[in-house]
């Protein structure tokens, strides 16, 4: 496995100030966590761990990479949330954006389900290959355009379960 770009008690760290970050700016609402399946479980585990309020939580899946390292371009939503967020304070939680699109697709939609505010919460910020202008409310990392596997980060559905976030080297055996 490549070199580890980001250990595991940095991503601690960083996740208990966003999480109290999102405390501090929703104290008194009854915020709904949205993660975007399968990329965001890890972190968002920790990161509602870390939010000093009683959080509810949803998931939604789009299509991903699959195998490639690079996008496609299209995004699909594979899997629907399972309540209503109107009126709600919700918070997408997603592990990385990249080009933007997948996030751009889902304040979007979440746009026309009236929620009472939307915000979006991002592990990792890949800025350097942003296509499309996203508004990102909580940043956990700015990372360079590398391709990274673990917490969460997969290449081919492998290696999310790795405790640290690796970079993998071109070339490198995985
Ligand atoms: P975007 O739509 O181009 O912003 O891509 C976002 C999605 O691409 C993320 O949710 C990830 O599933 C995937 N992705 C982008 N970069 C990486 C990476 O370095 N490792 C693993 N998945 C990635
Ligand atoms: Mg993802």
């Amino acid at each position: 496995m490549g070199r580890v770009l980001i250990p595991r008690e940095e991503i601690a760290a960083r996740t208990s100030e966003l999480g109290r970050a999102i405390g501090h700016d929703l104290a008194g609402r009854n915020p709904l966590l949205v993660g975007v399946l399968k990329g965001a479980v890890l972190f968002m585990a920790d990161l509602i761990r870390a939010i000093p309020a009683s959080i509810a939580m949803d998931f939604m899946a789009v299509s991903s990479y699959g195998a490639r390292a690079r996008s496609s371009g299209a995004v699909r939503l594979t899997a629907d949330l399972s309540v209503s967020i109107e009126g709600r304070d919700v918070i997408i939680v997603e592990d990385i954006v990249d080009s933007g699109r997948t996030l751009d697709y889902l304040r979007r939609n979440f746009a026309t389900r009236r929620p009472k505010s939307l915000a979006v919460c991002v592990l990792l910020d890949k800025i350097g290959r942003r296509e499309v202008d996203v508004k990102l409310d909580y940043v956990g990392f700015v990372i360079p355009d590398r391709f990274v596997v673990g917490y969460g980060f997969d290449l081919g559905g492998l290696y999310r379960g790795l405790p640290d976030i690796h970079v993998l080297e071109p070339g490198a055996p995985a």
